[in-house]
């Protein structure tokens, strides 16, 4: 048989669905699975939207424009204003959720031998976007202790190199919680000015900031204007991941016409999906912000859960629907196997996402685990109790200081 490429060999399983065939055993055994692992919200899709799909009336449903809808694109740039981000509707291209929209854009500013700045531990997919786009993602790493923040510049300035084309941020963090302070961003833009990179701002968790903050968006950098490409998606704001609508959005002319050959070349984005985002891009702010309420209670009860296991310092997620954490645990990922094939607690037990797959550096992120805050908050706190049982009964826990 003939060989398949070297590039094929560089795109990561998911390290979020790797244990799936263990829950699915446990699930046949009868236990309940409370699945922390991954991102897919739990709550309905908003009635208007379903509703706008059944509405339609298109008798042919024909390839959309390439650069998305009309209506689609002025309901994005509406939907940015809402949040004082100004872009023309003919400065948004639509694309199949934020995935695509990052594939493109890691091809089109670093593709071939680039590289991008990126914080780690990340978004796993960006791995799979930049071995799909040869670009070689430079990690910056950040720590439990430090909250996941980076704080100083240099830290930044030391990864630059004659190579490096961007900085990849997302903000509020996917895996961790984050969410960068204004001196960070100021960071980000000032390294990005020195250096004469582009700034790739994924915004997609934009809403879900907790304890009544607000991010600041680089699109308030007016000296970075032409550097900025904003990545947005419907996905988690409107709980409707399977819907694939994304968009990109930049003031610079010359990204946006070869984004648009990028486009192009895959024709169009799904036509229905696209109209019935629109009511919802145009008027859902409060819906999201309900969203985000109810978040900050499931926060509260992960980290109050977290908090009670000894040994266990917990990072209080800032915004986004995660948390990492570090676990008094030799291997995360034997700790997660170990849940699924040979814990229970009255009859239940929880998937966790192991921490290395969030790492670019080898080796990192093996004594942690990001939790997502998929179910209520009763759920959480079942699930949080199961954690501390196990992680006394795991026969590879660490030993825990006791003062
Ligand atoms: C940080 C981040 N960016 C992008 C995406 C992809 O979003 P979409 O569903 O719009 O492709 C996700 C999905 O989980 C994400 O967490």
């Amino acid at each position: 048989m003939p060989k398949l490429s070297a590039k094929s060999s560089k795109l990561q399983a998911s390290p979020i669905r790797k244990l799936a065939p263990l829950a699915r055993a446990a699930e046949a055994r009868g236990t309940n699975v409370i699945h922390l692992n991954i991102g897919q919200p739990d709550m309905p899709t908003p009635p208007e939207m379903i509703a706008e799909l059944h509405g339609l009336s298109l008798a042919t449903l024909a390839y959309a424009p390439s650069e998305g809808l009309p209506q689609a694109r002025e309901a994005w740039s509406a939907f940015f204003s809402s949040w004082d981000i100004q872009f023309a509707a003919d400065e948004i291209l639509v694309t199949s959720g934020a995935s695509e929209a990052i594939t493109f854009i890691l091809s089109i500013v670093a593709g071939g031998d680039g590289e991008v700045l990126v914080f780690e531990p990340c978004y796993t997919n960006y791995l799979s976007f930049a071995a799909q786009a040869d670009v070689t993602m430079v990690p910056i790493t950040l720590k439990v202790e430090d909250g996941y923040h980076f704080g100083s510049i240099d830290r930044l300035r030391a990864c630059v190199t004659p190579k490096t084309k961007a900085i990849l941020l997302c903000n509020p963090s996917n895996p961790t919680g984050t969410v960068y302070t204004v001196e960070e961003l100021e960071a980000v833009a000032q390294v990005a000015i020195e250096n004469d990179l582009f700034v790739i701002c994924d915004e997609v968790y934009r809403e879900f900031v907790f304890d009544g903050g607000k991010i600041r968006s680089f699109t308030e950098f007016s000296d970075l204007a032409q550097r900025i490409i904003v990545v947005d998606s419907v996905s988690k704001r409107f709980n409707a991941c399977g819907v694939r609508i994304g968009c990109m959005a930049t003031h610079n002319r010359e990204i946006l016409d070869i984004a648009l050959r990028f486009c192009q070349a895959r024709l169009s984005v799904a036509t229905a999906e696209q109209l019935m985002v629109v009511p919802m891009l145009e008027h859902g702010r409060a819906y999201s912000e309900n969203l985000c309420g109810e978040y900050e209670k499931r926060r509260d009860a992960v980290f109050n859960g977290l908090a009670g296991i000894g040994g266990v310092s917990p990072h209080r997620s800032e915004g986004s629907f995660y948390t990492m954490t570090r676990l008094p645990i030799d291997s995360c990922e034997e700790y997660a196997a170990f849940l699924l094939r040979d814990f229970a607690l009255d009859g239940e037990t929880v998937c966790l996402a192991p921490g290395e797959g969030f790492y670019v550096t080898d080796g990192l992120g093996i004594d942690e685990v990001r939790v997502a805050f998929m179910y209520d908050a009763d759920t959480l706190k079942r699930a949080m109790r199961i954690l501390d049982a196990s992680v006394v009964a795991y026969p590879g826990r660490l030993a825990v200081a006791t003062t």
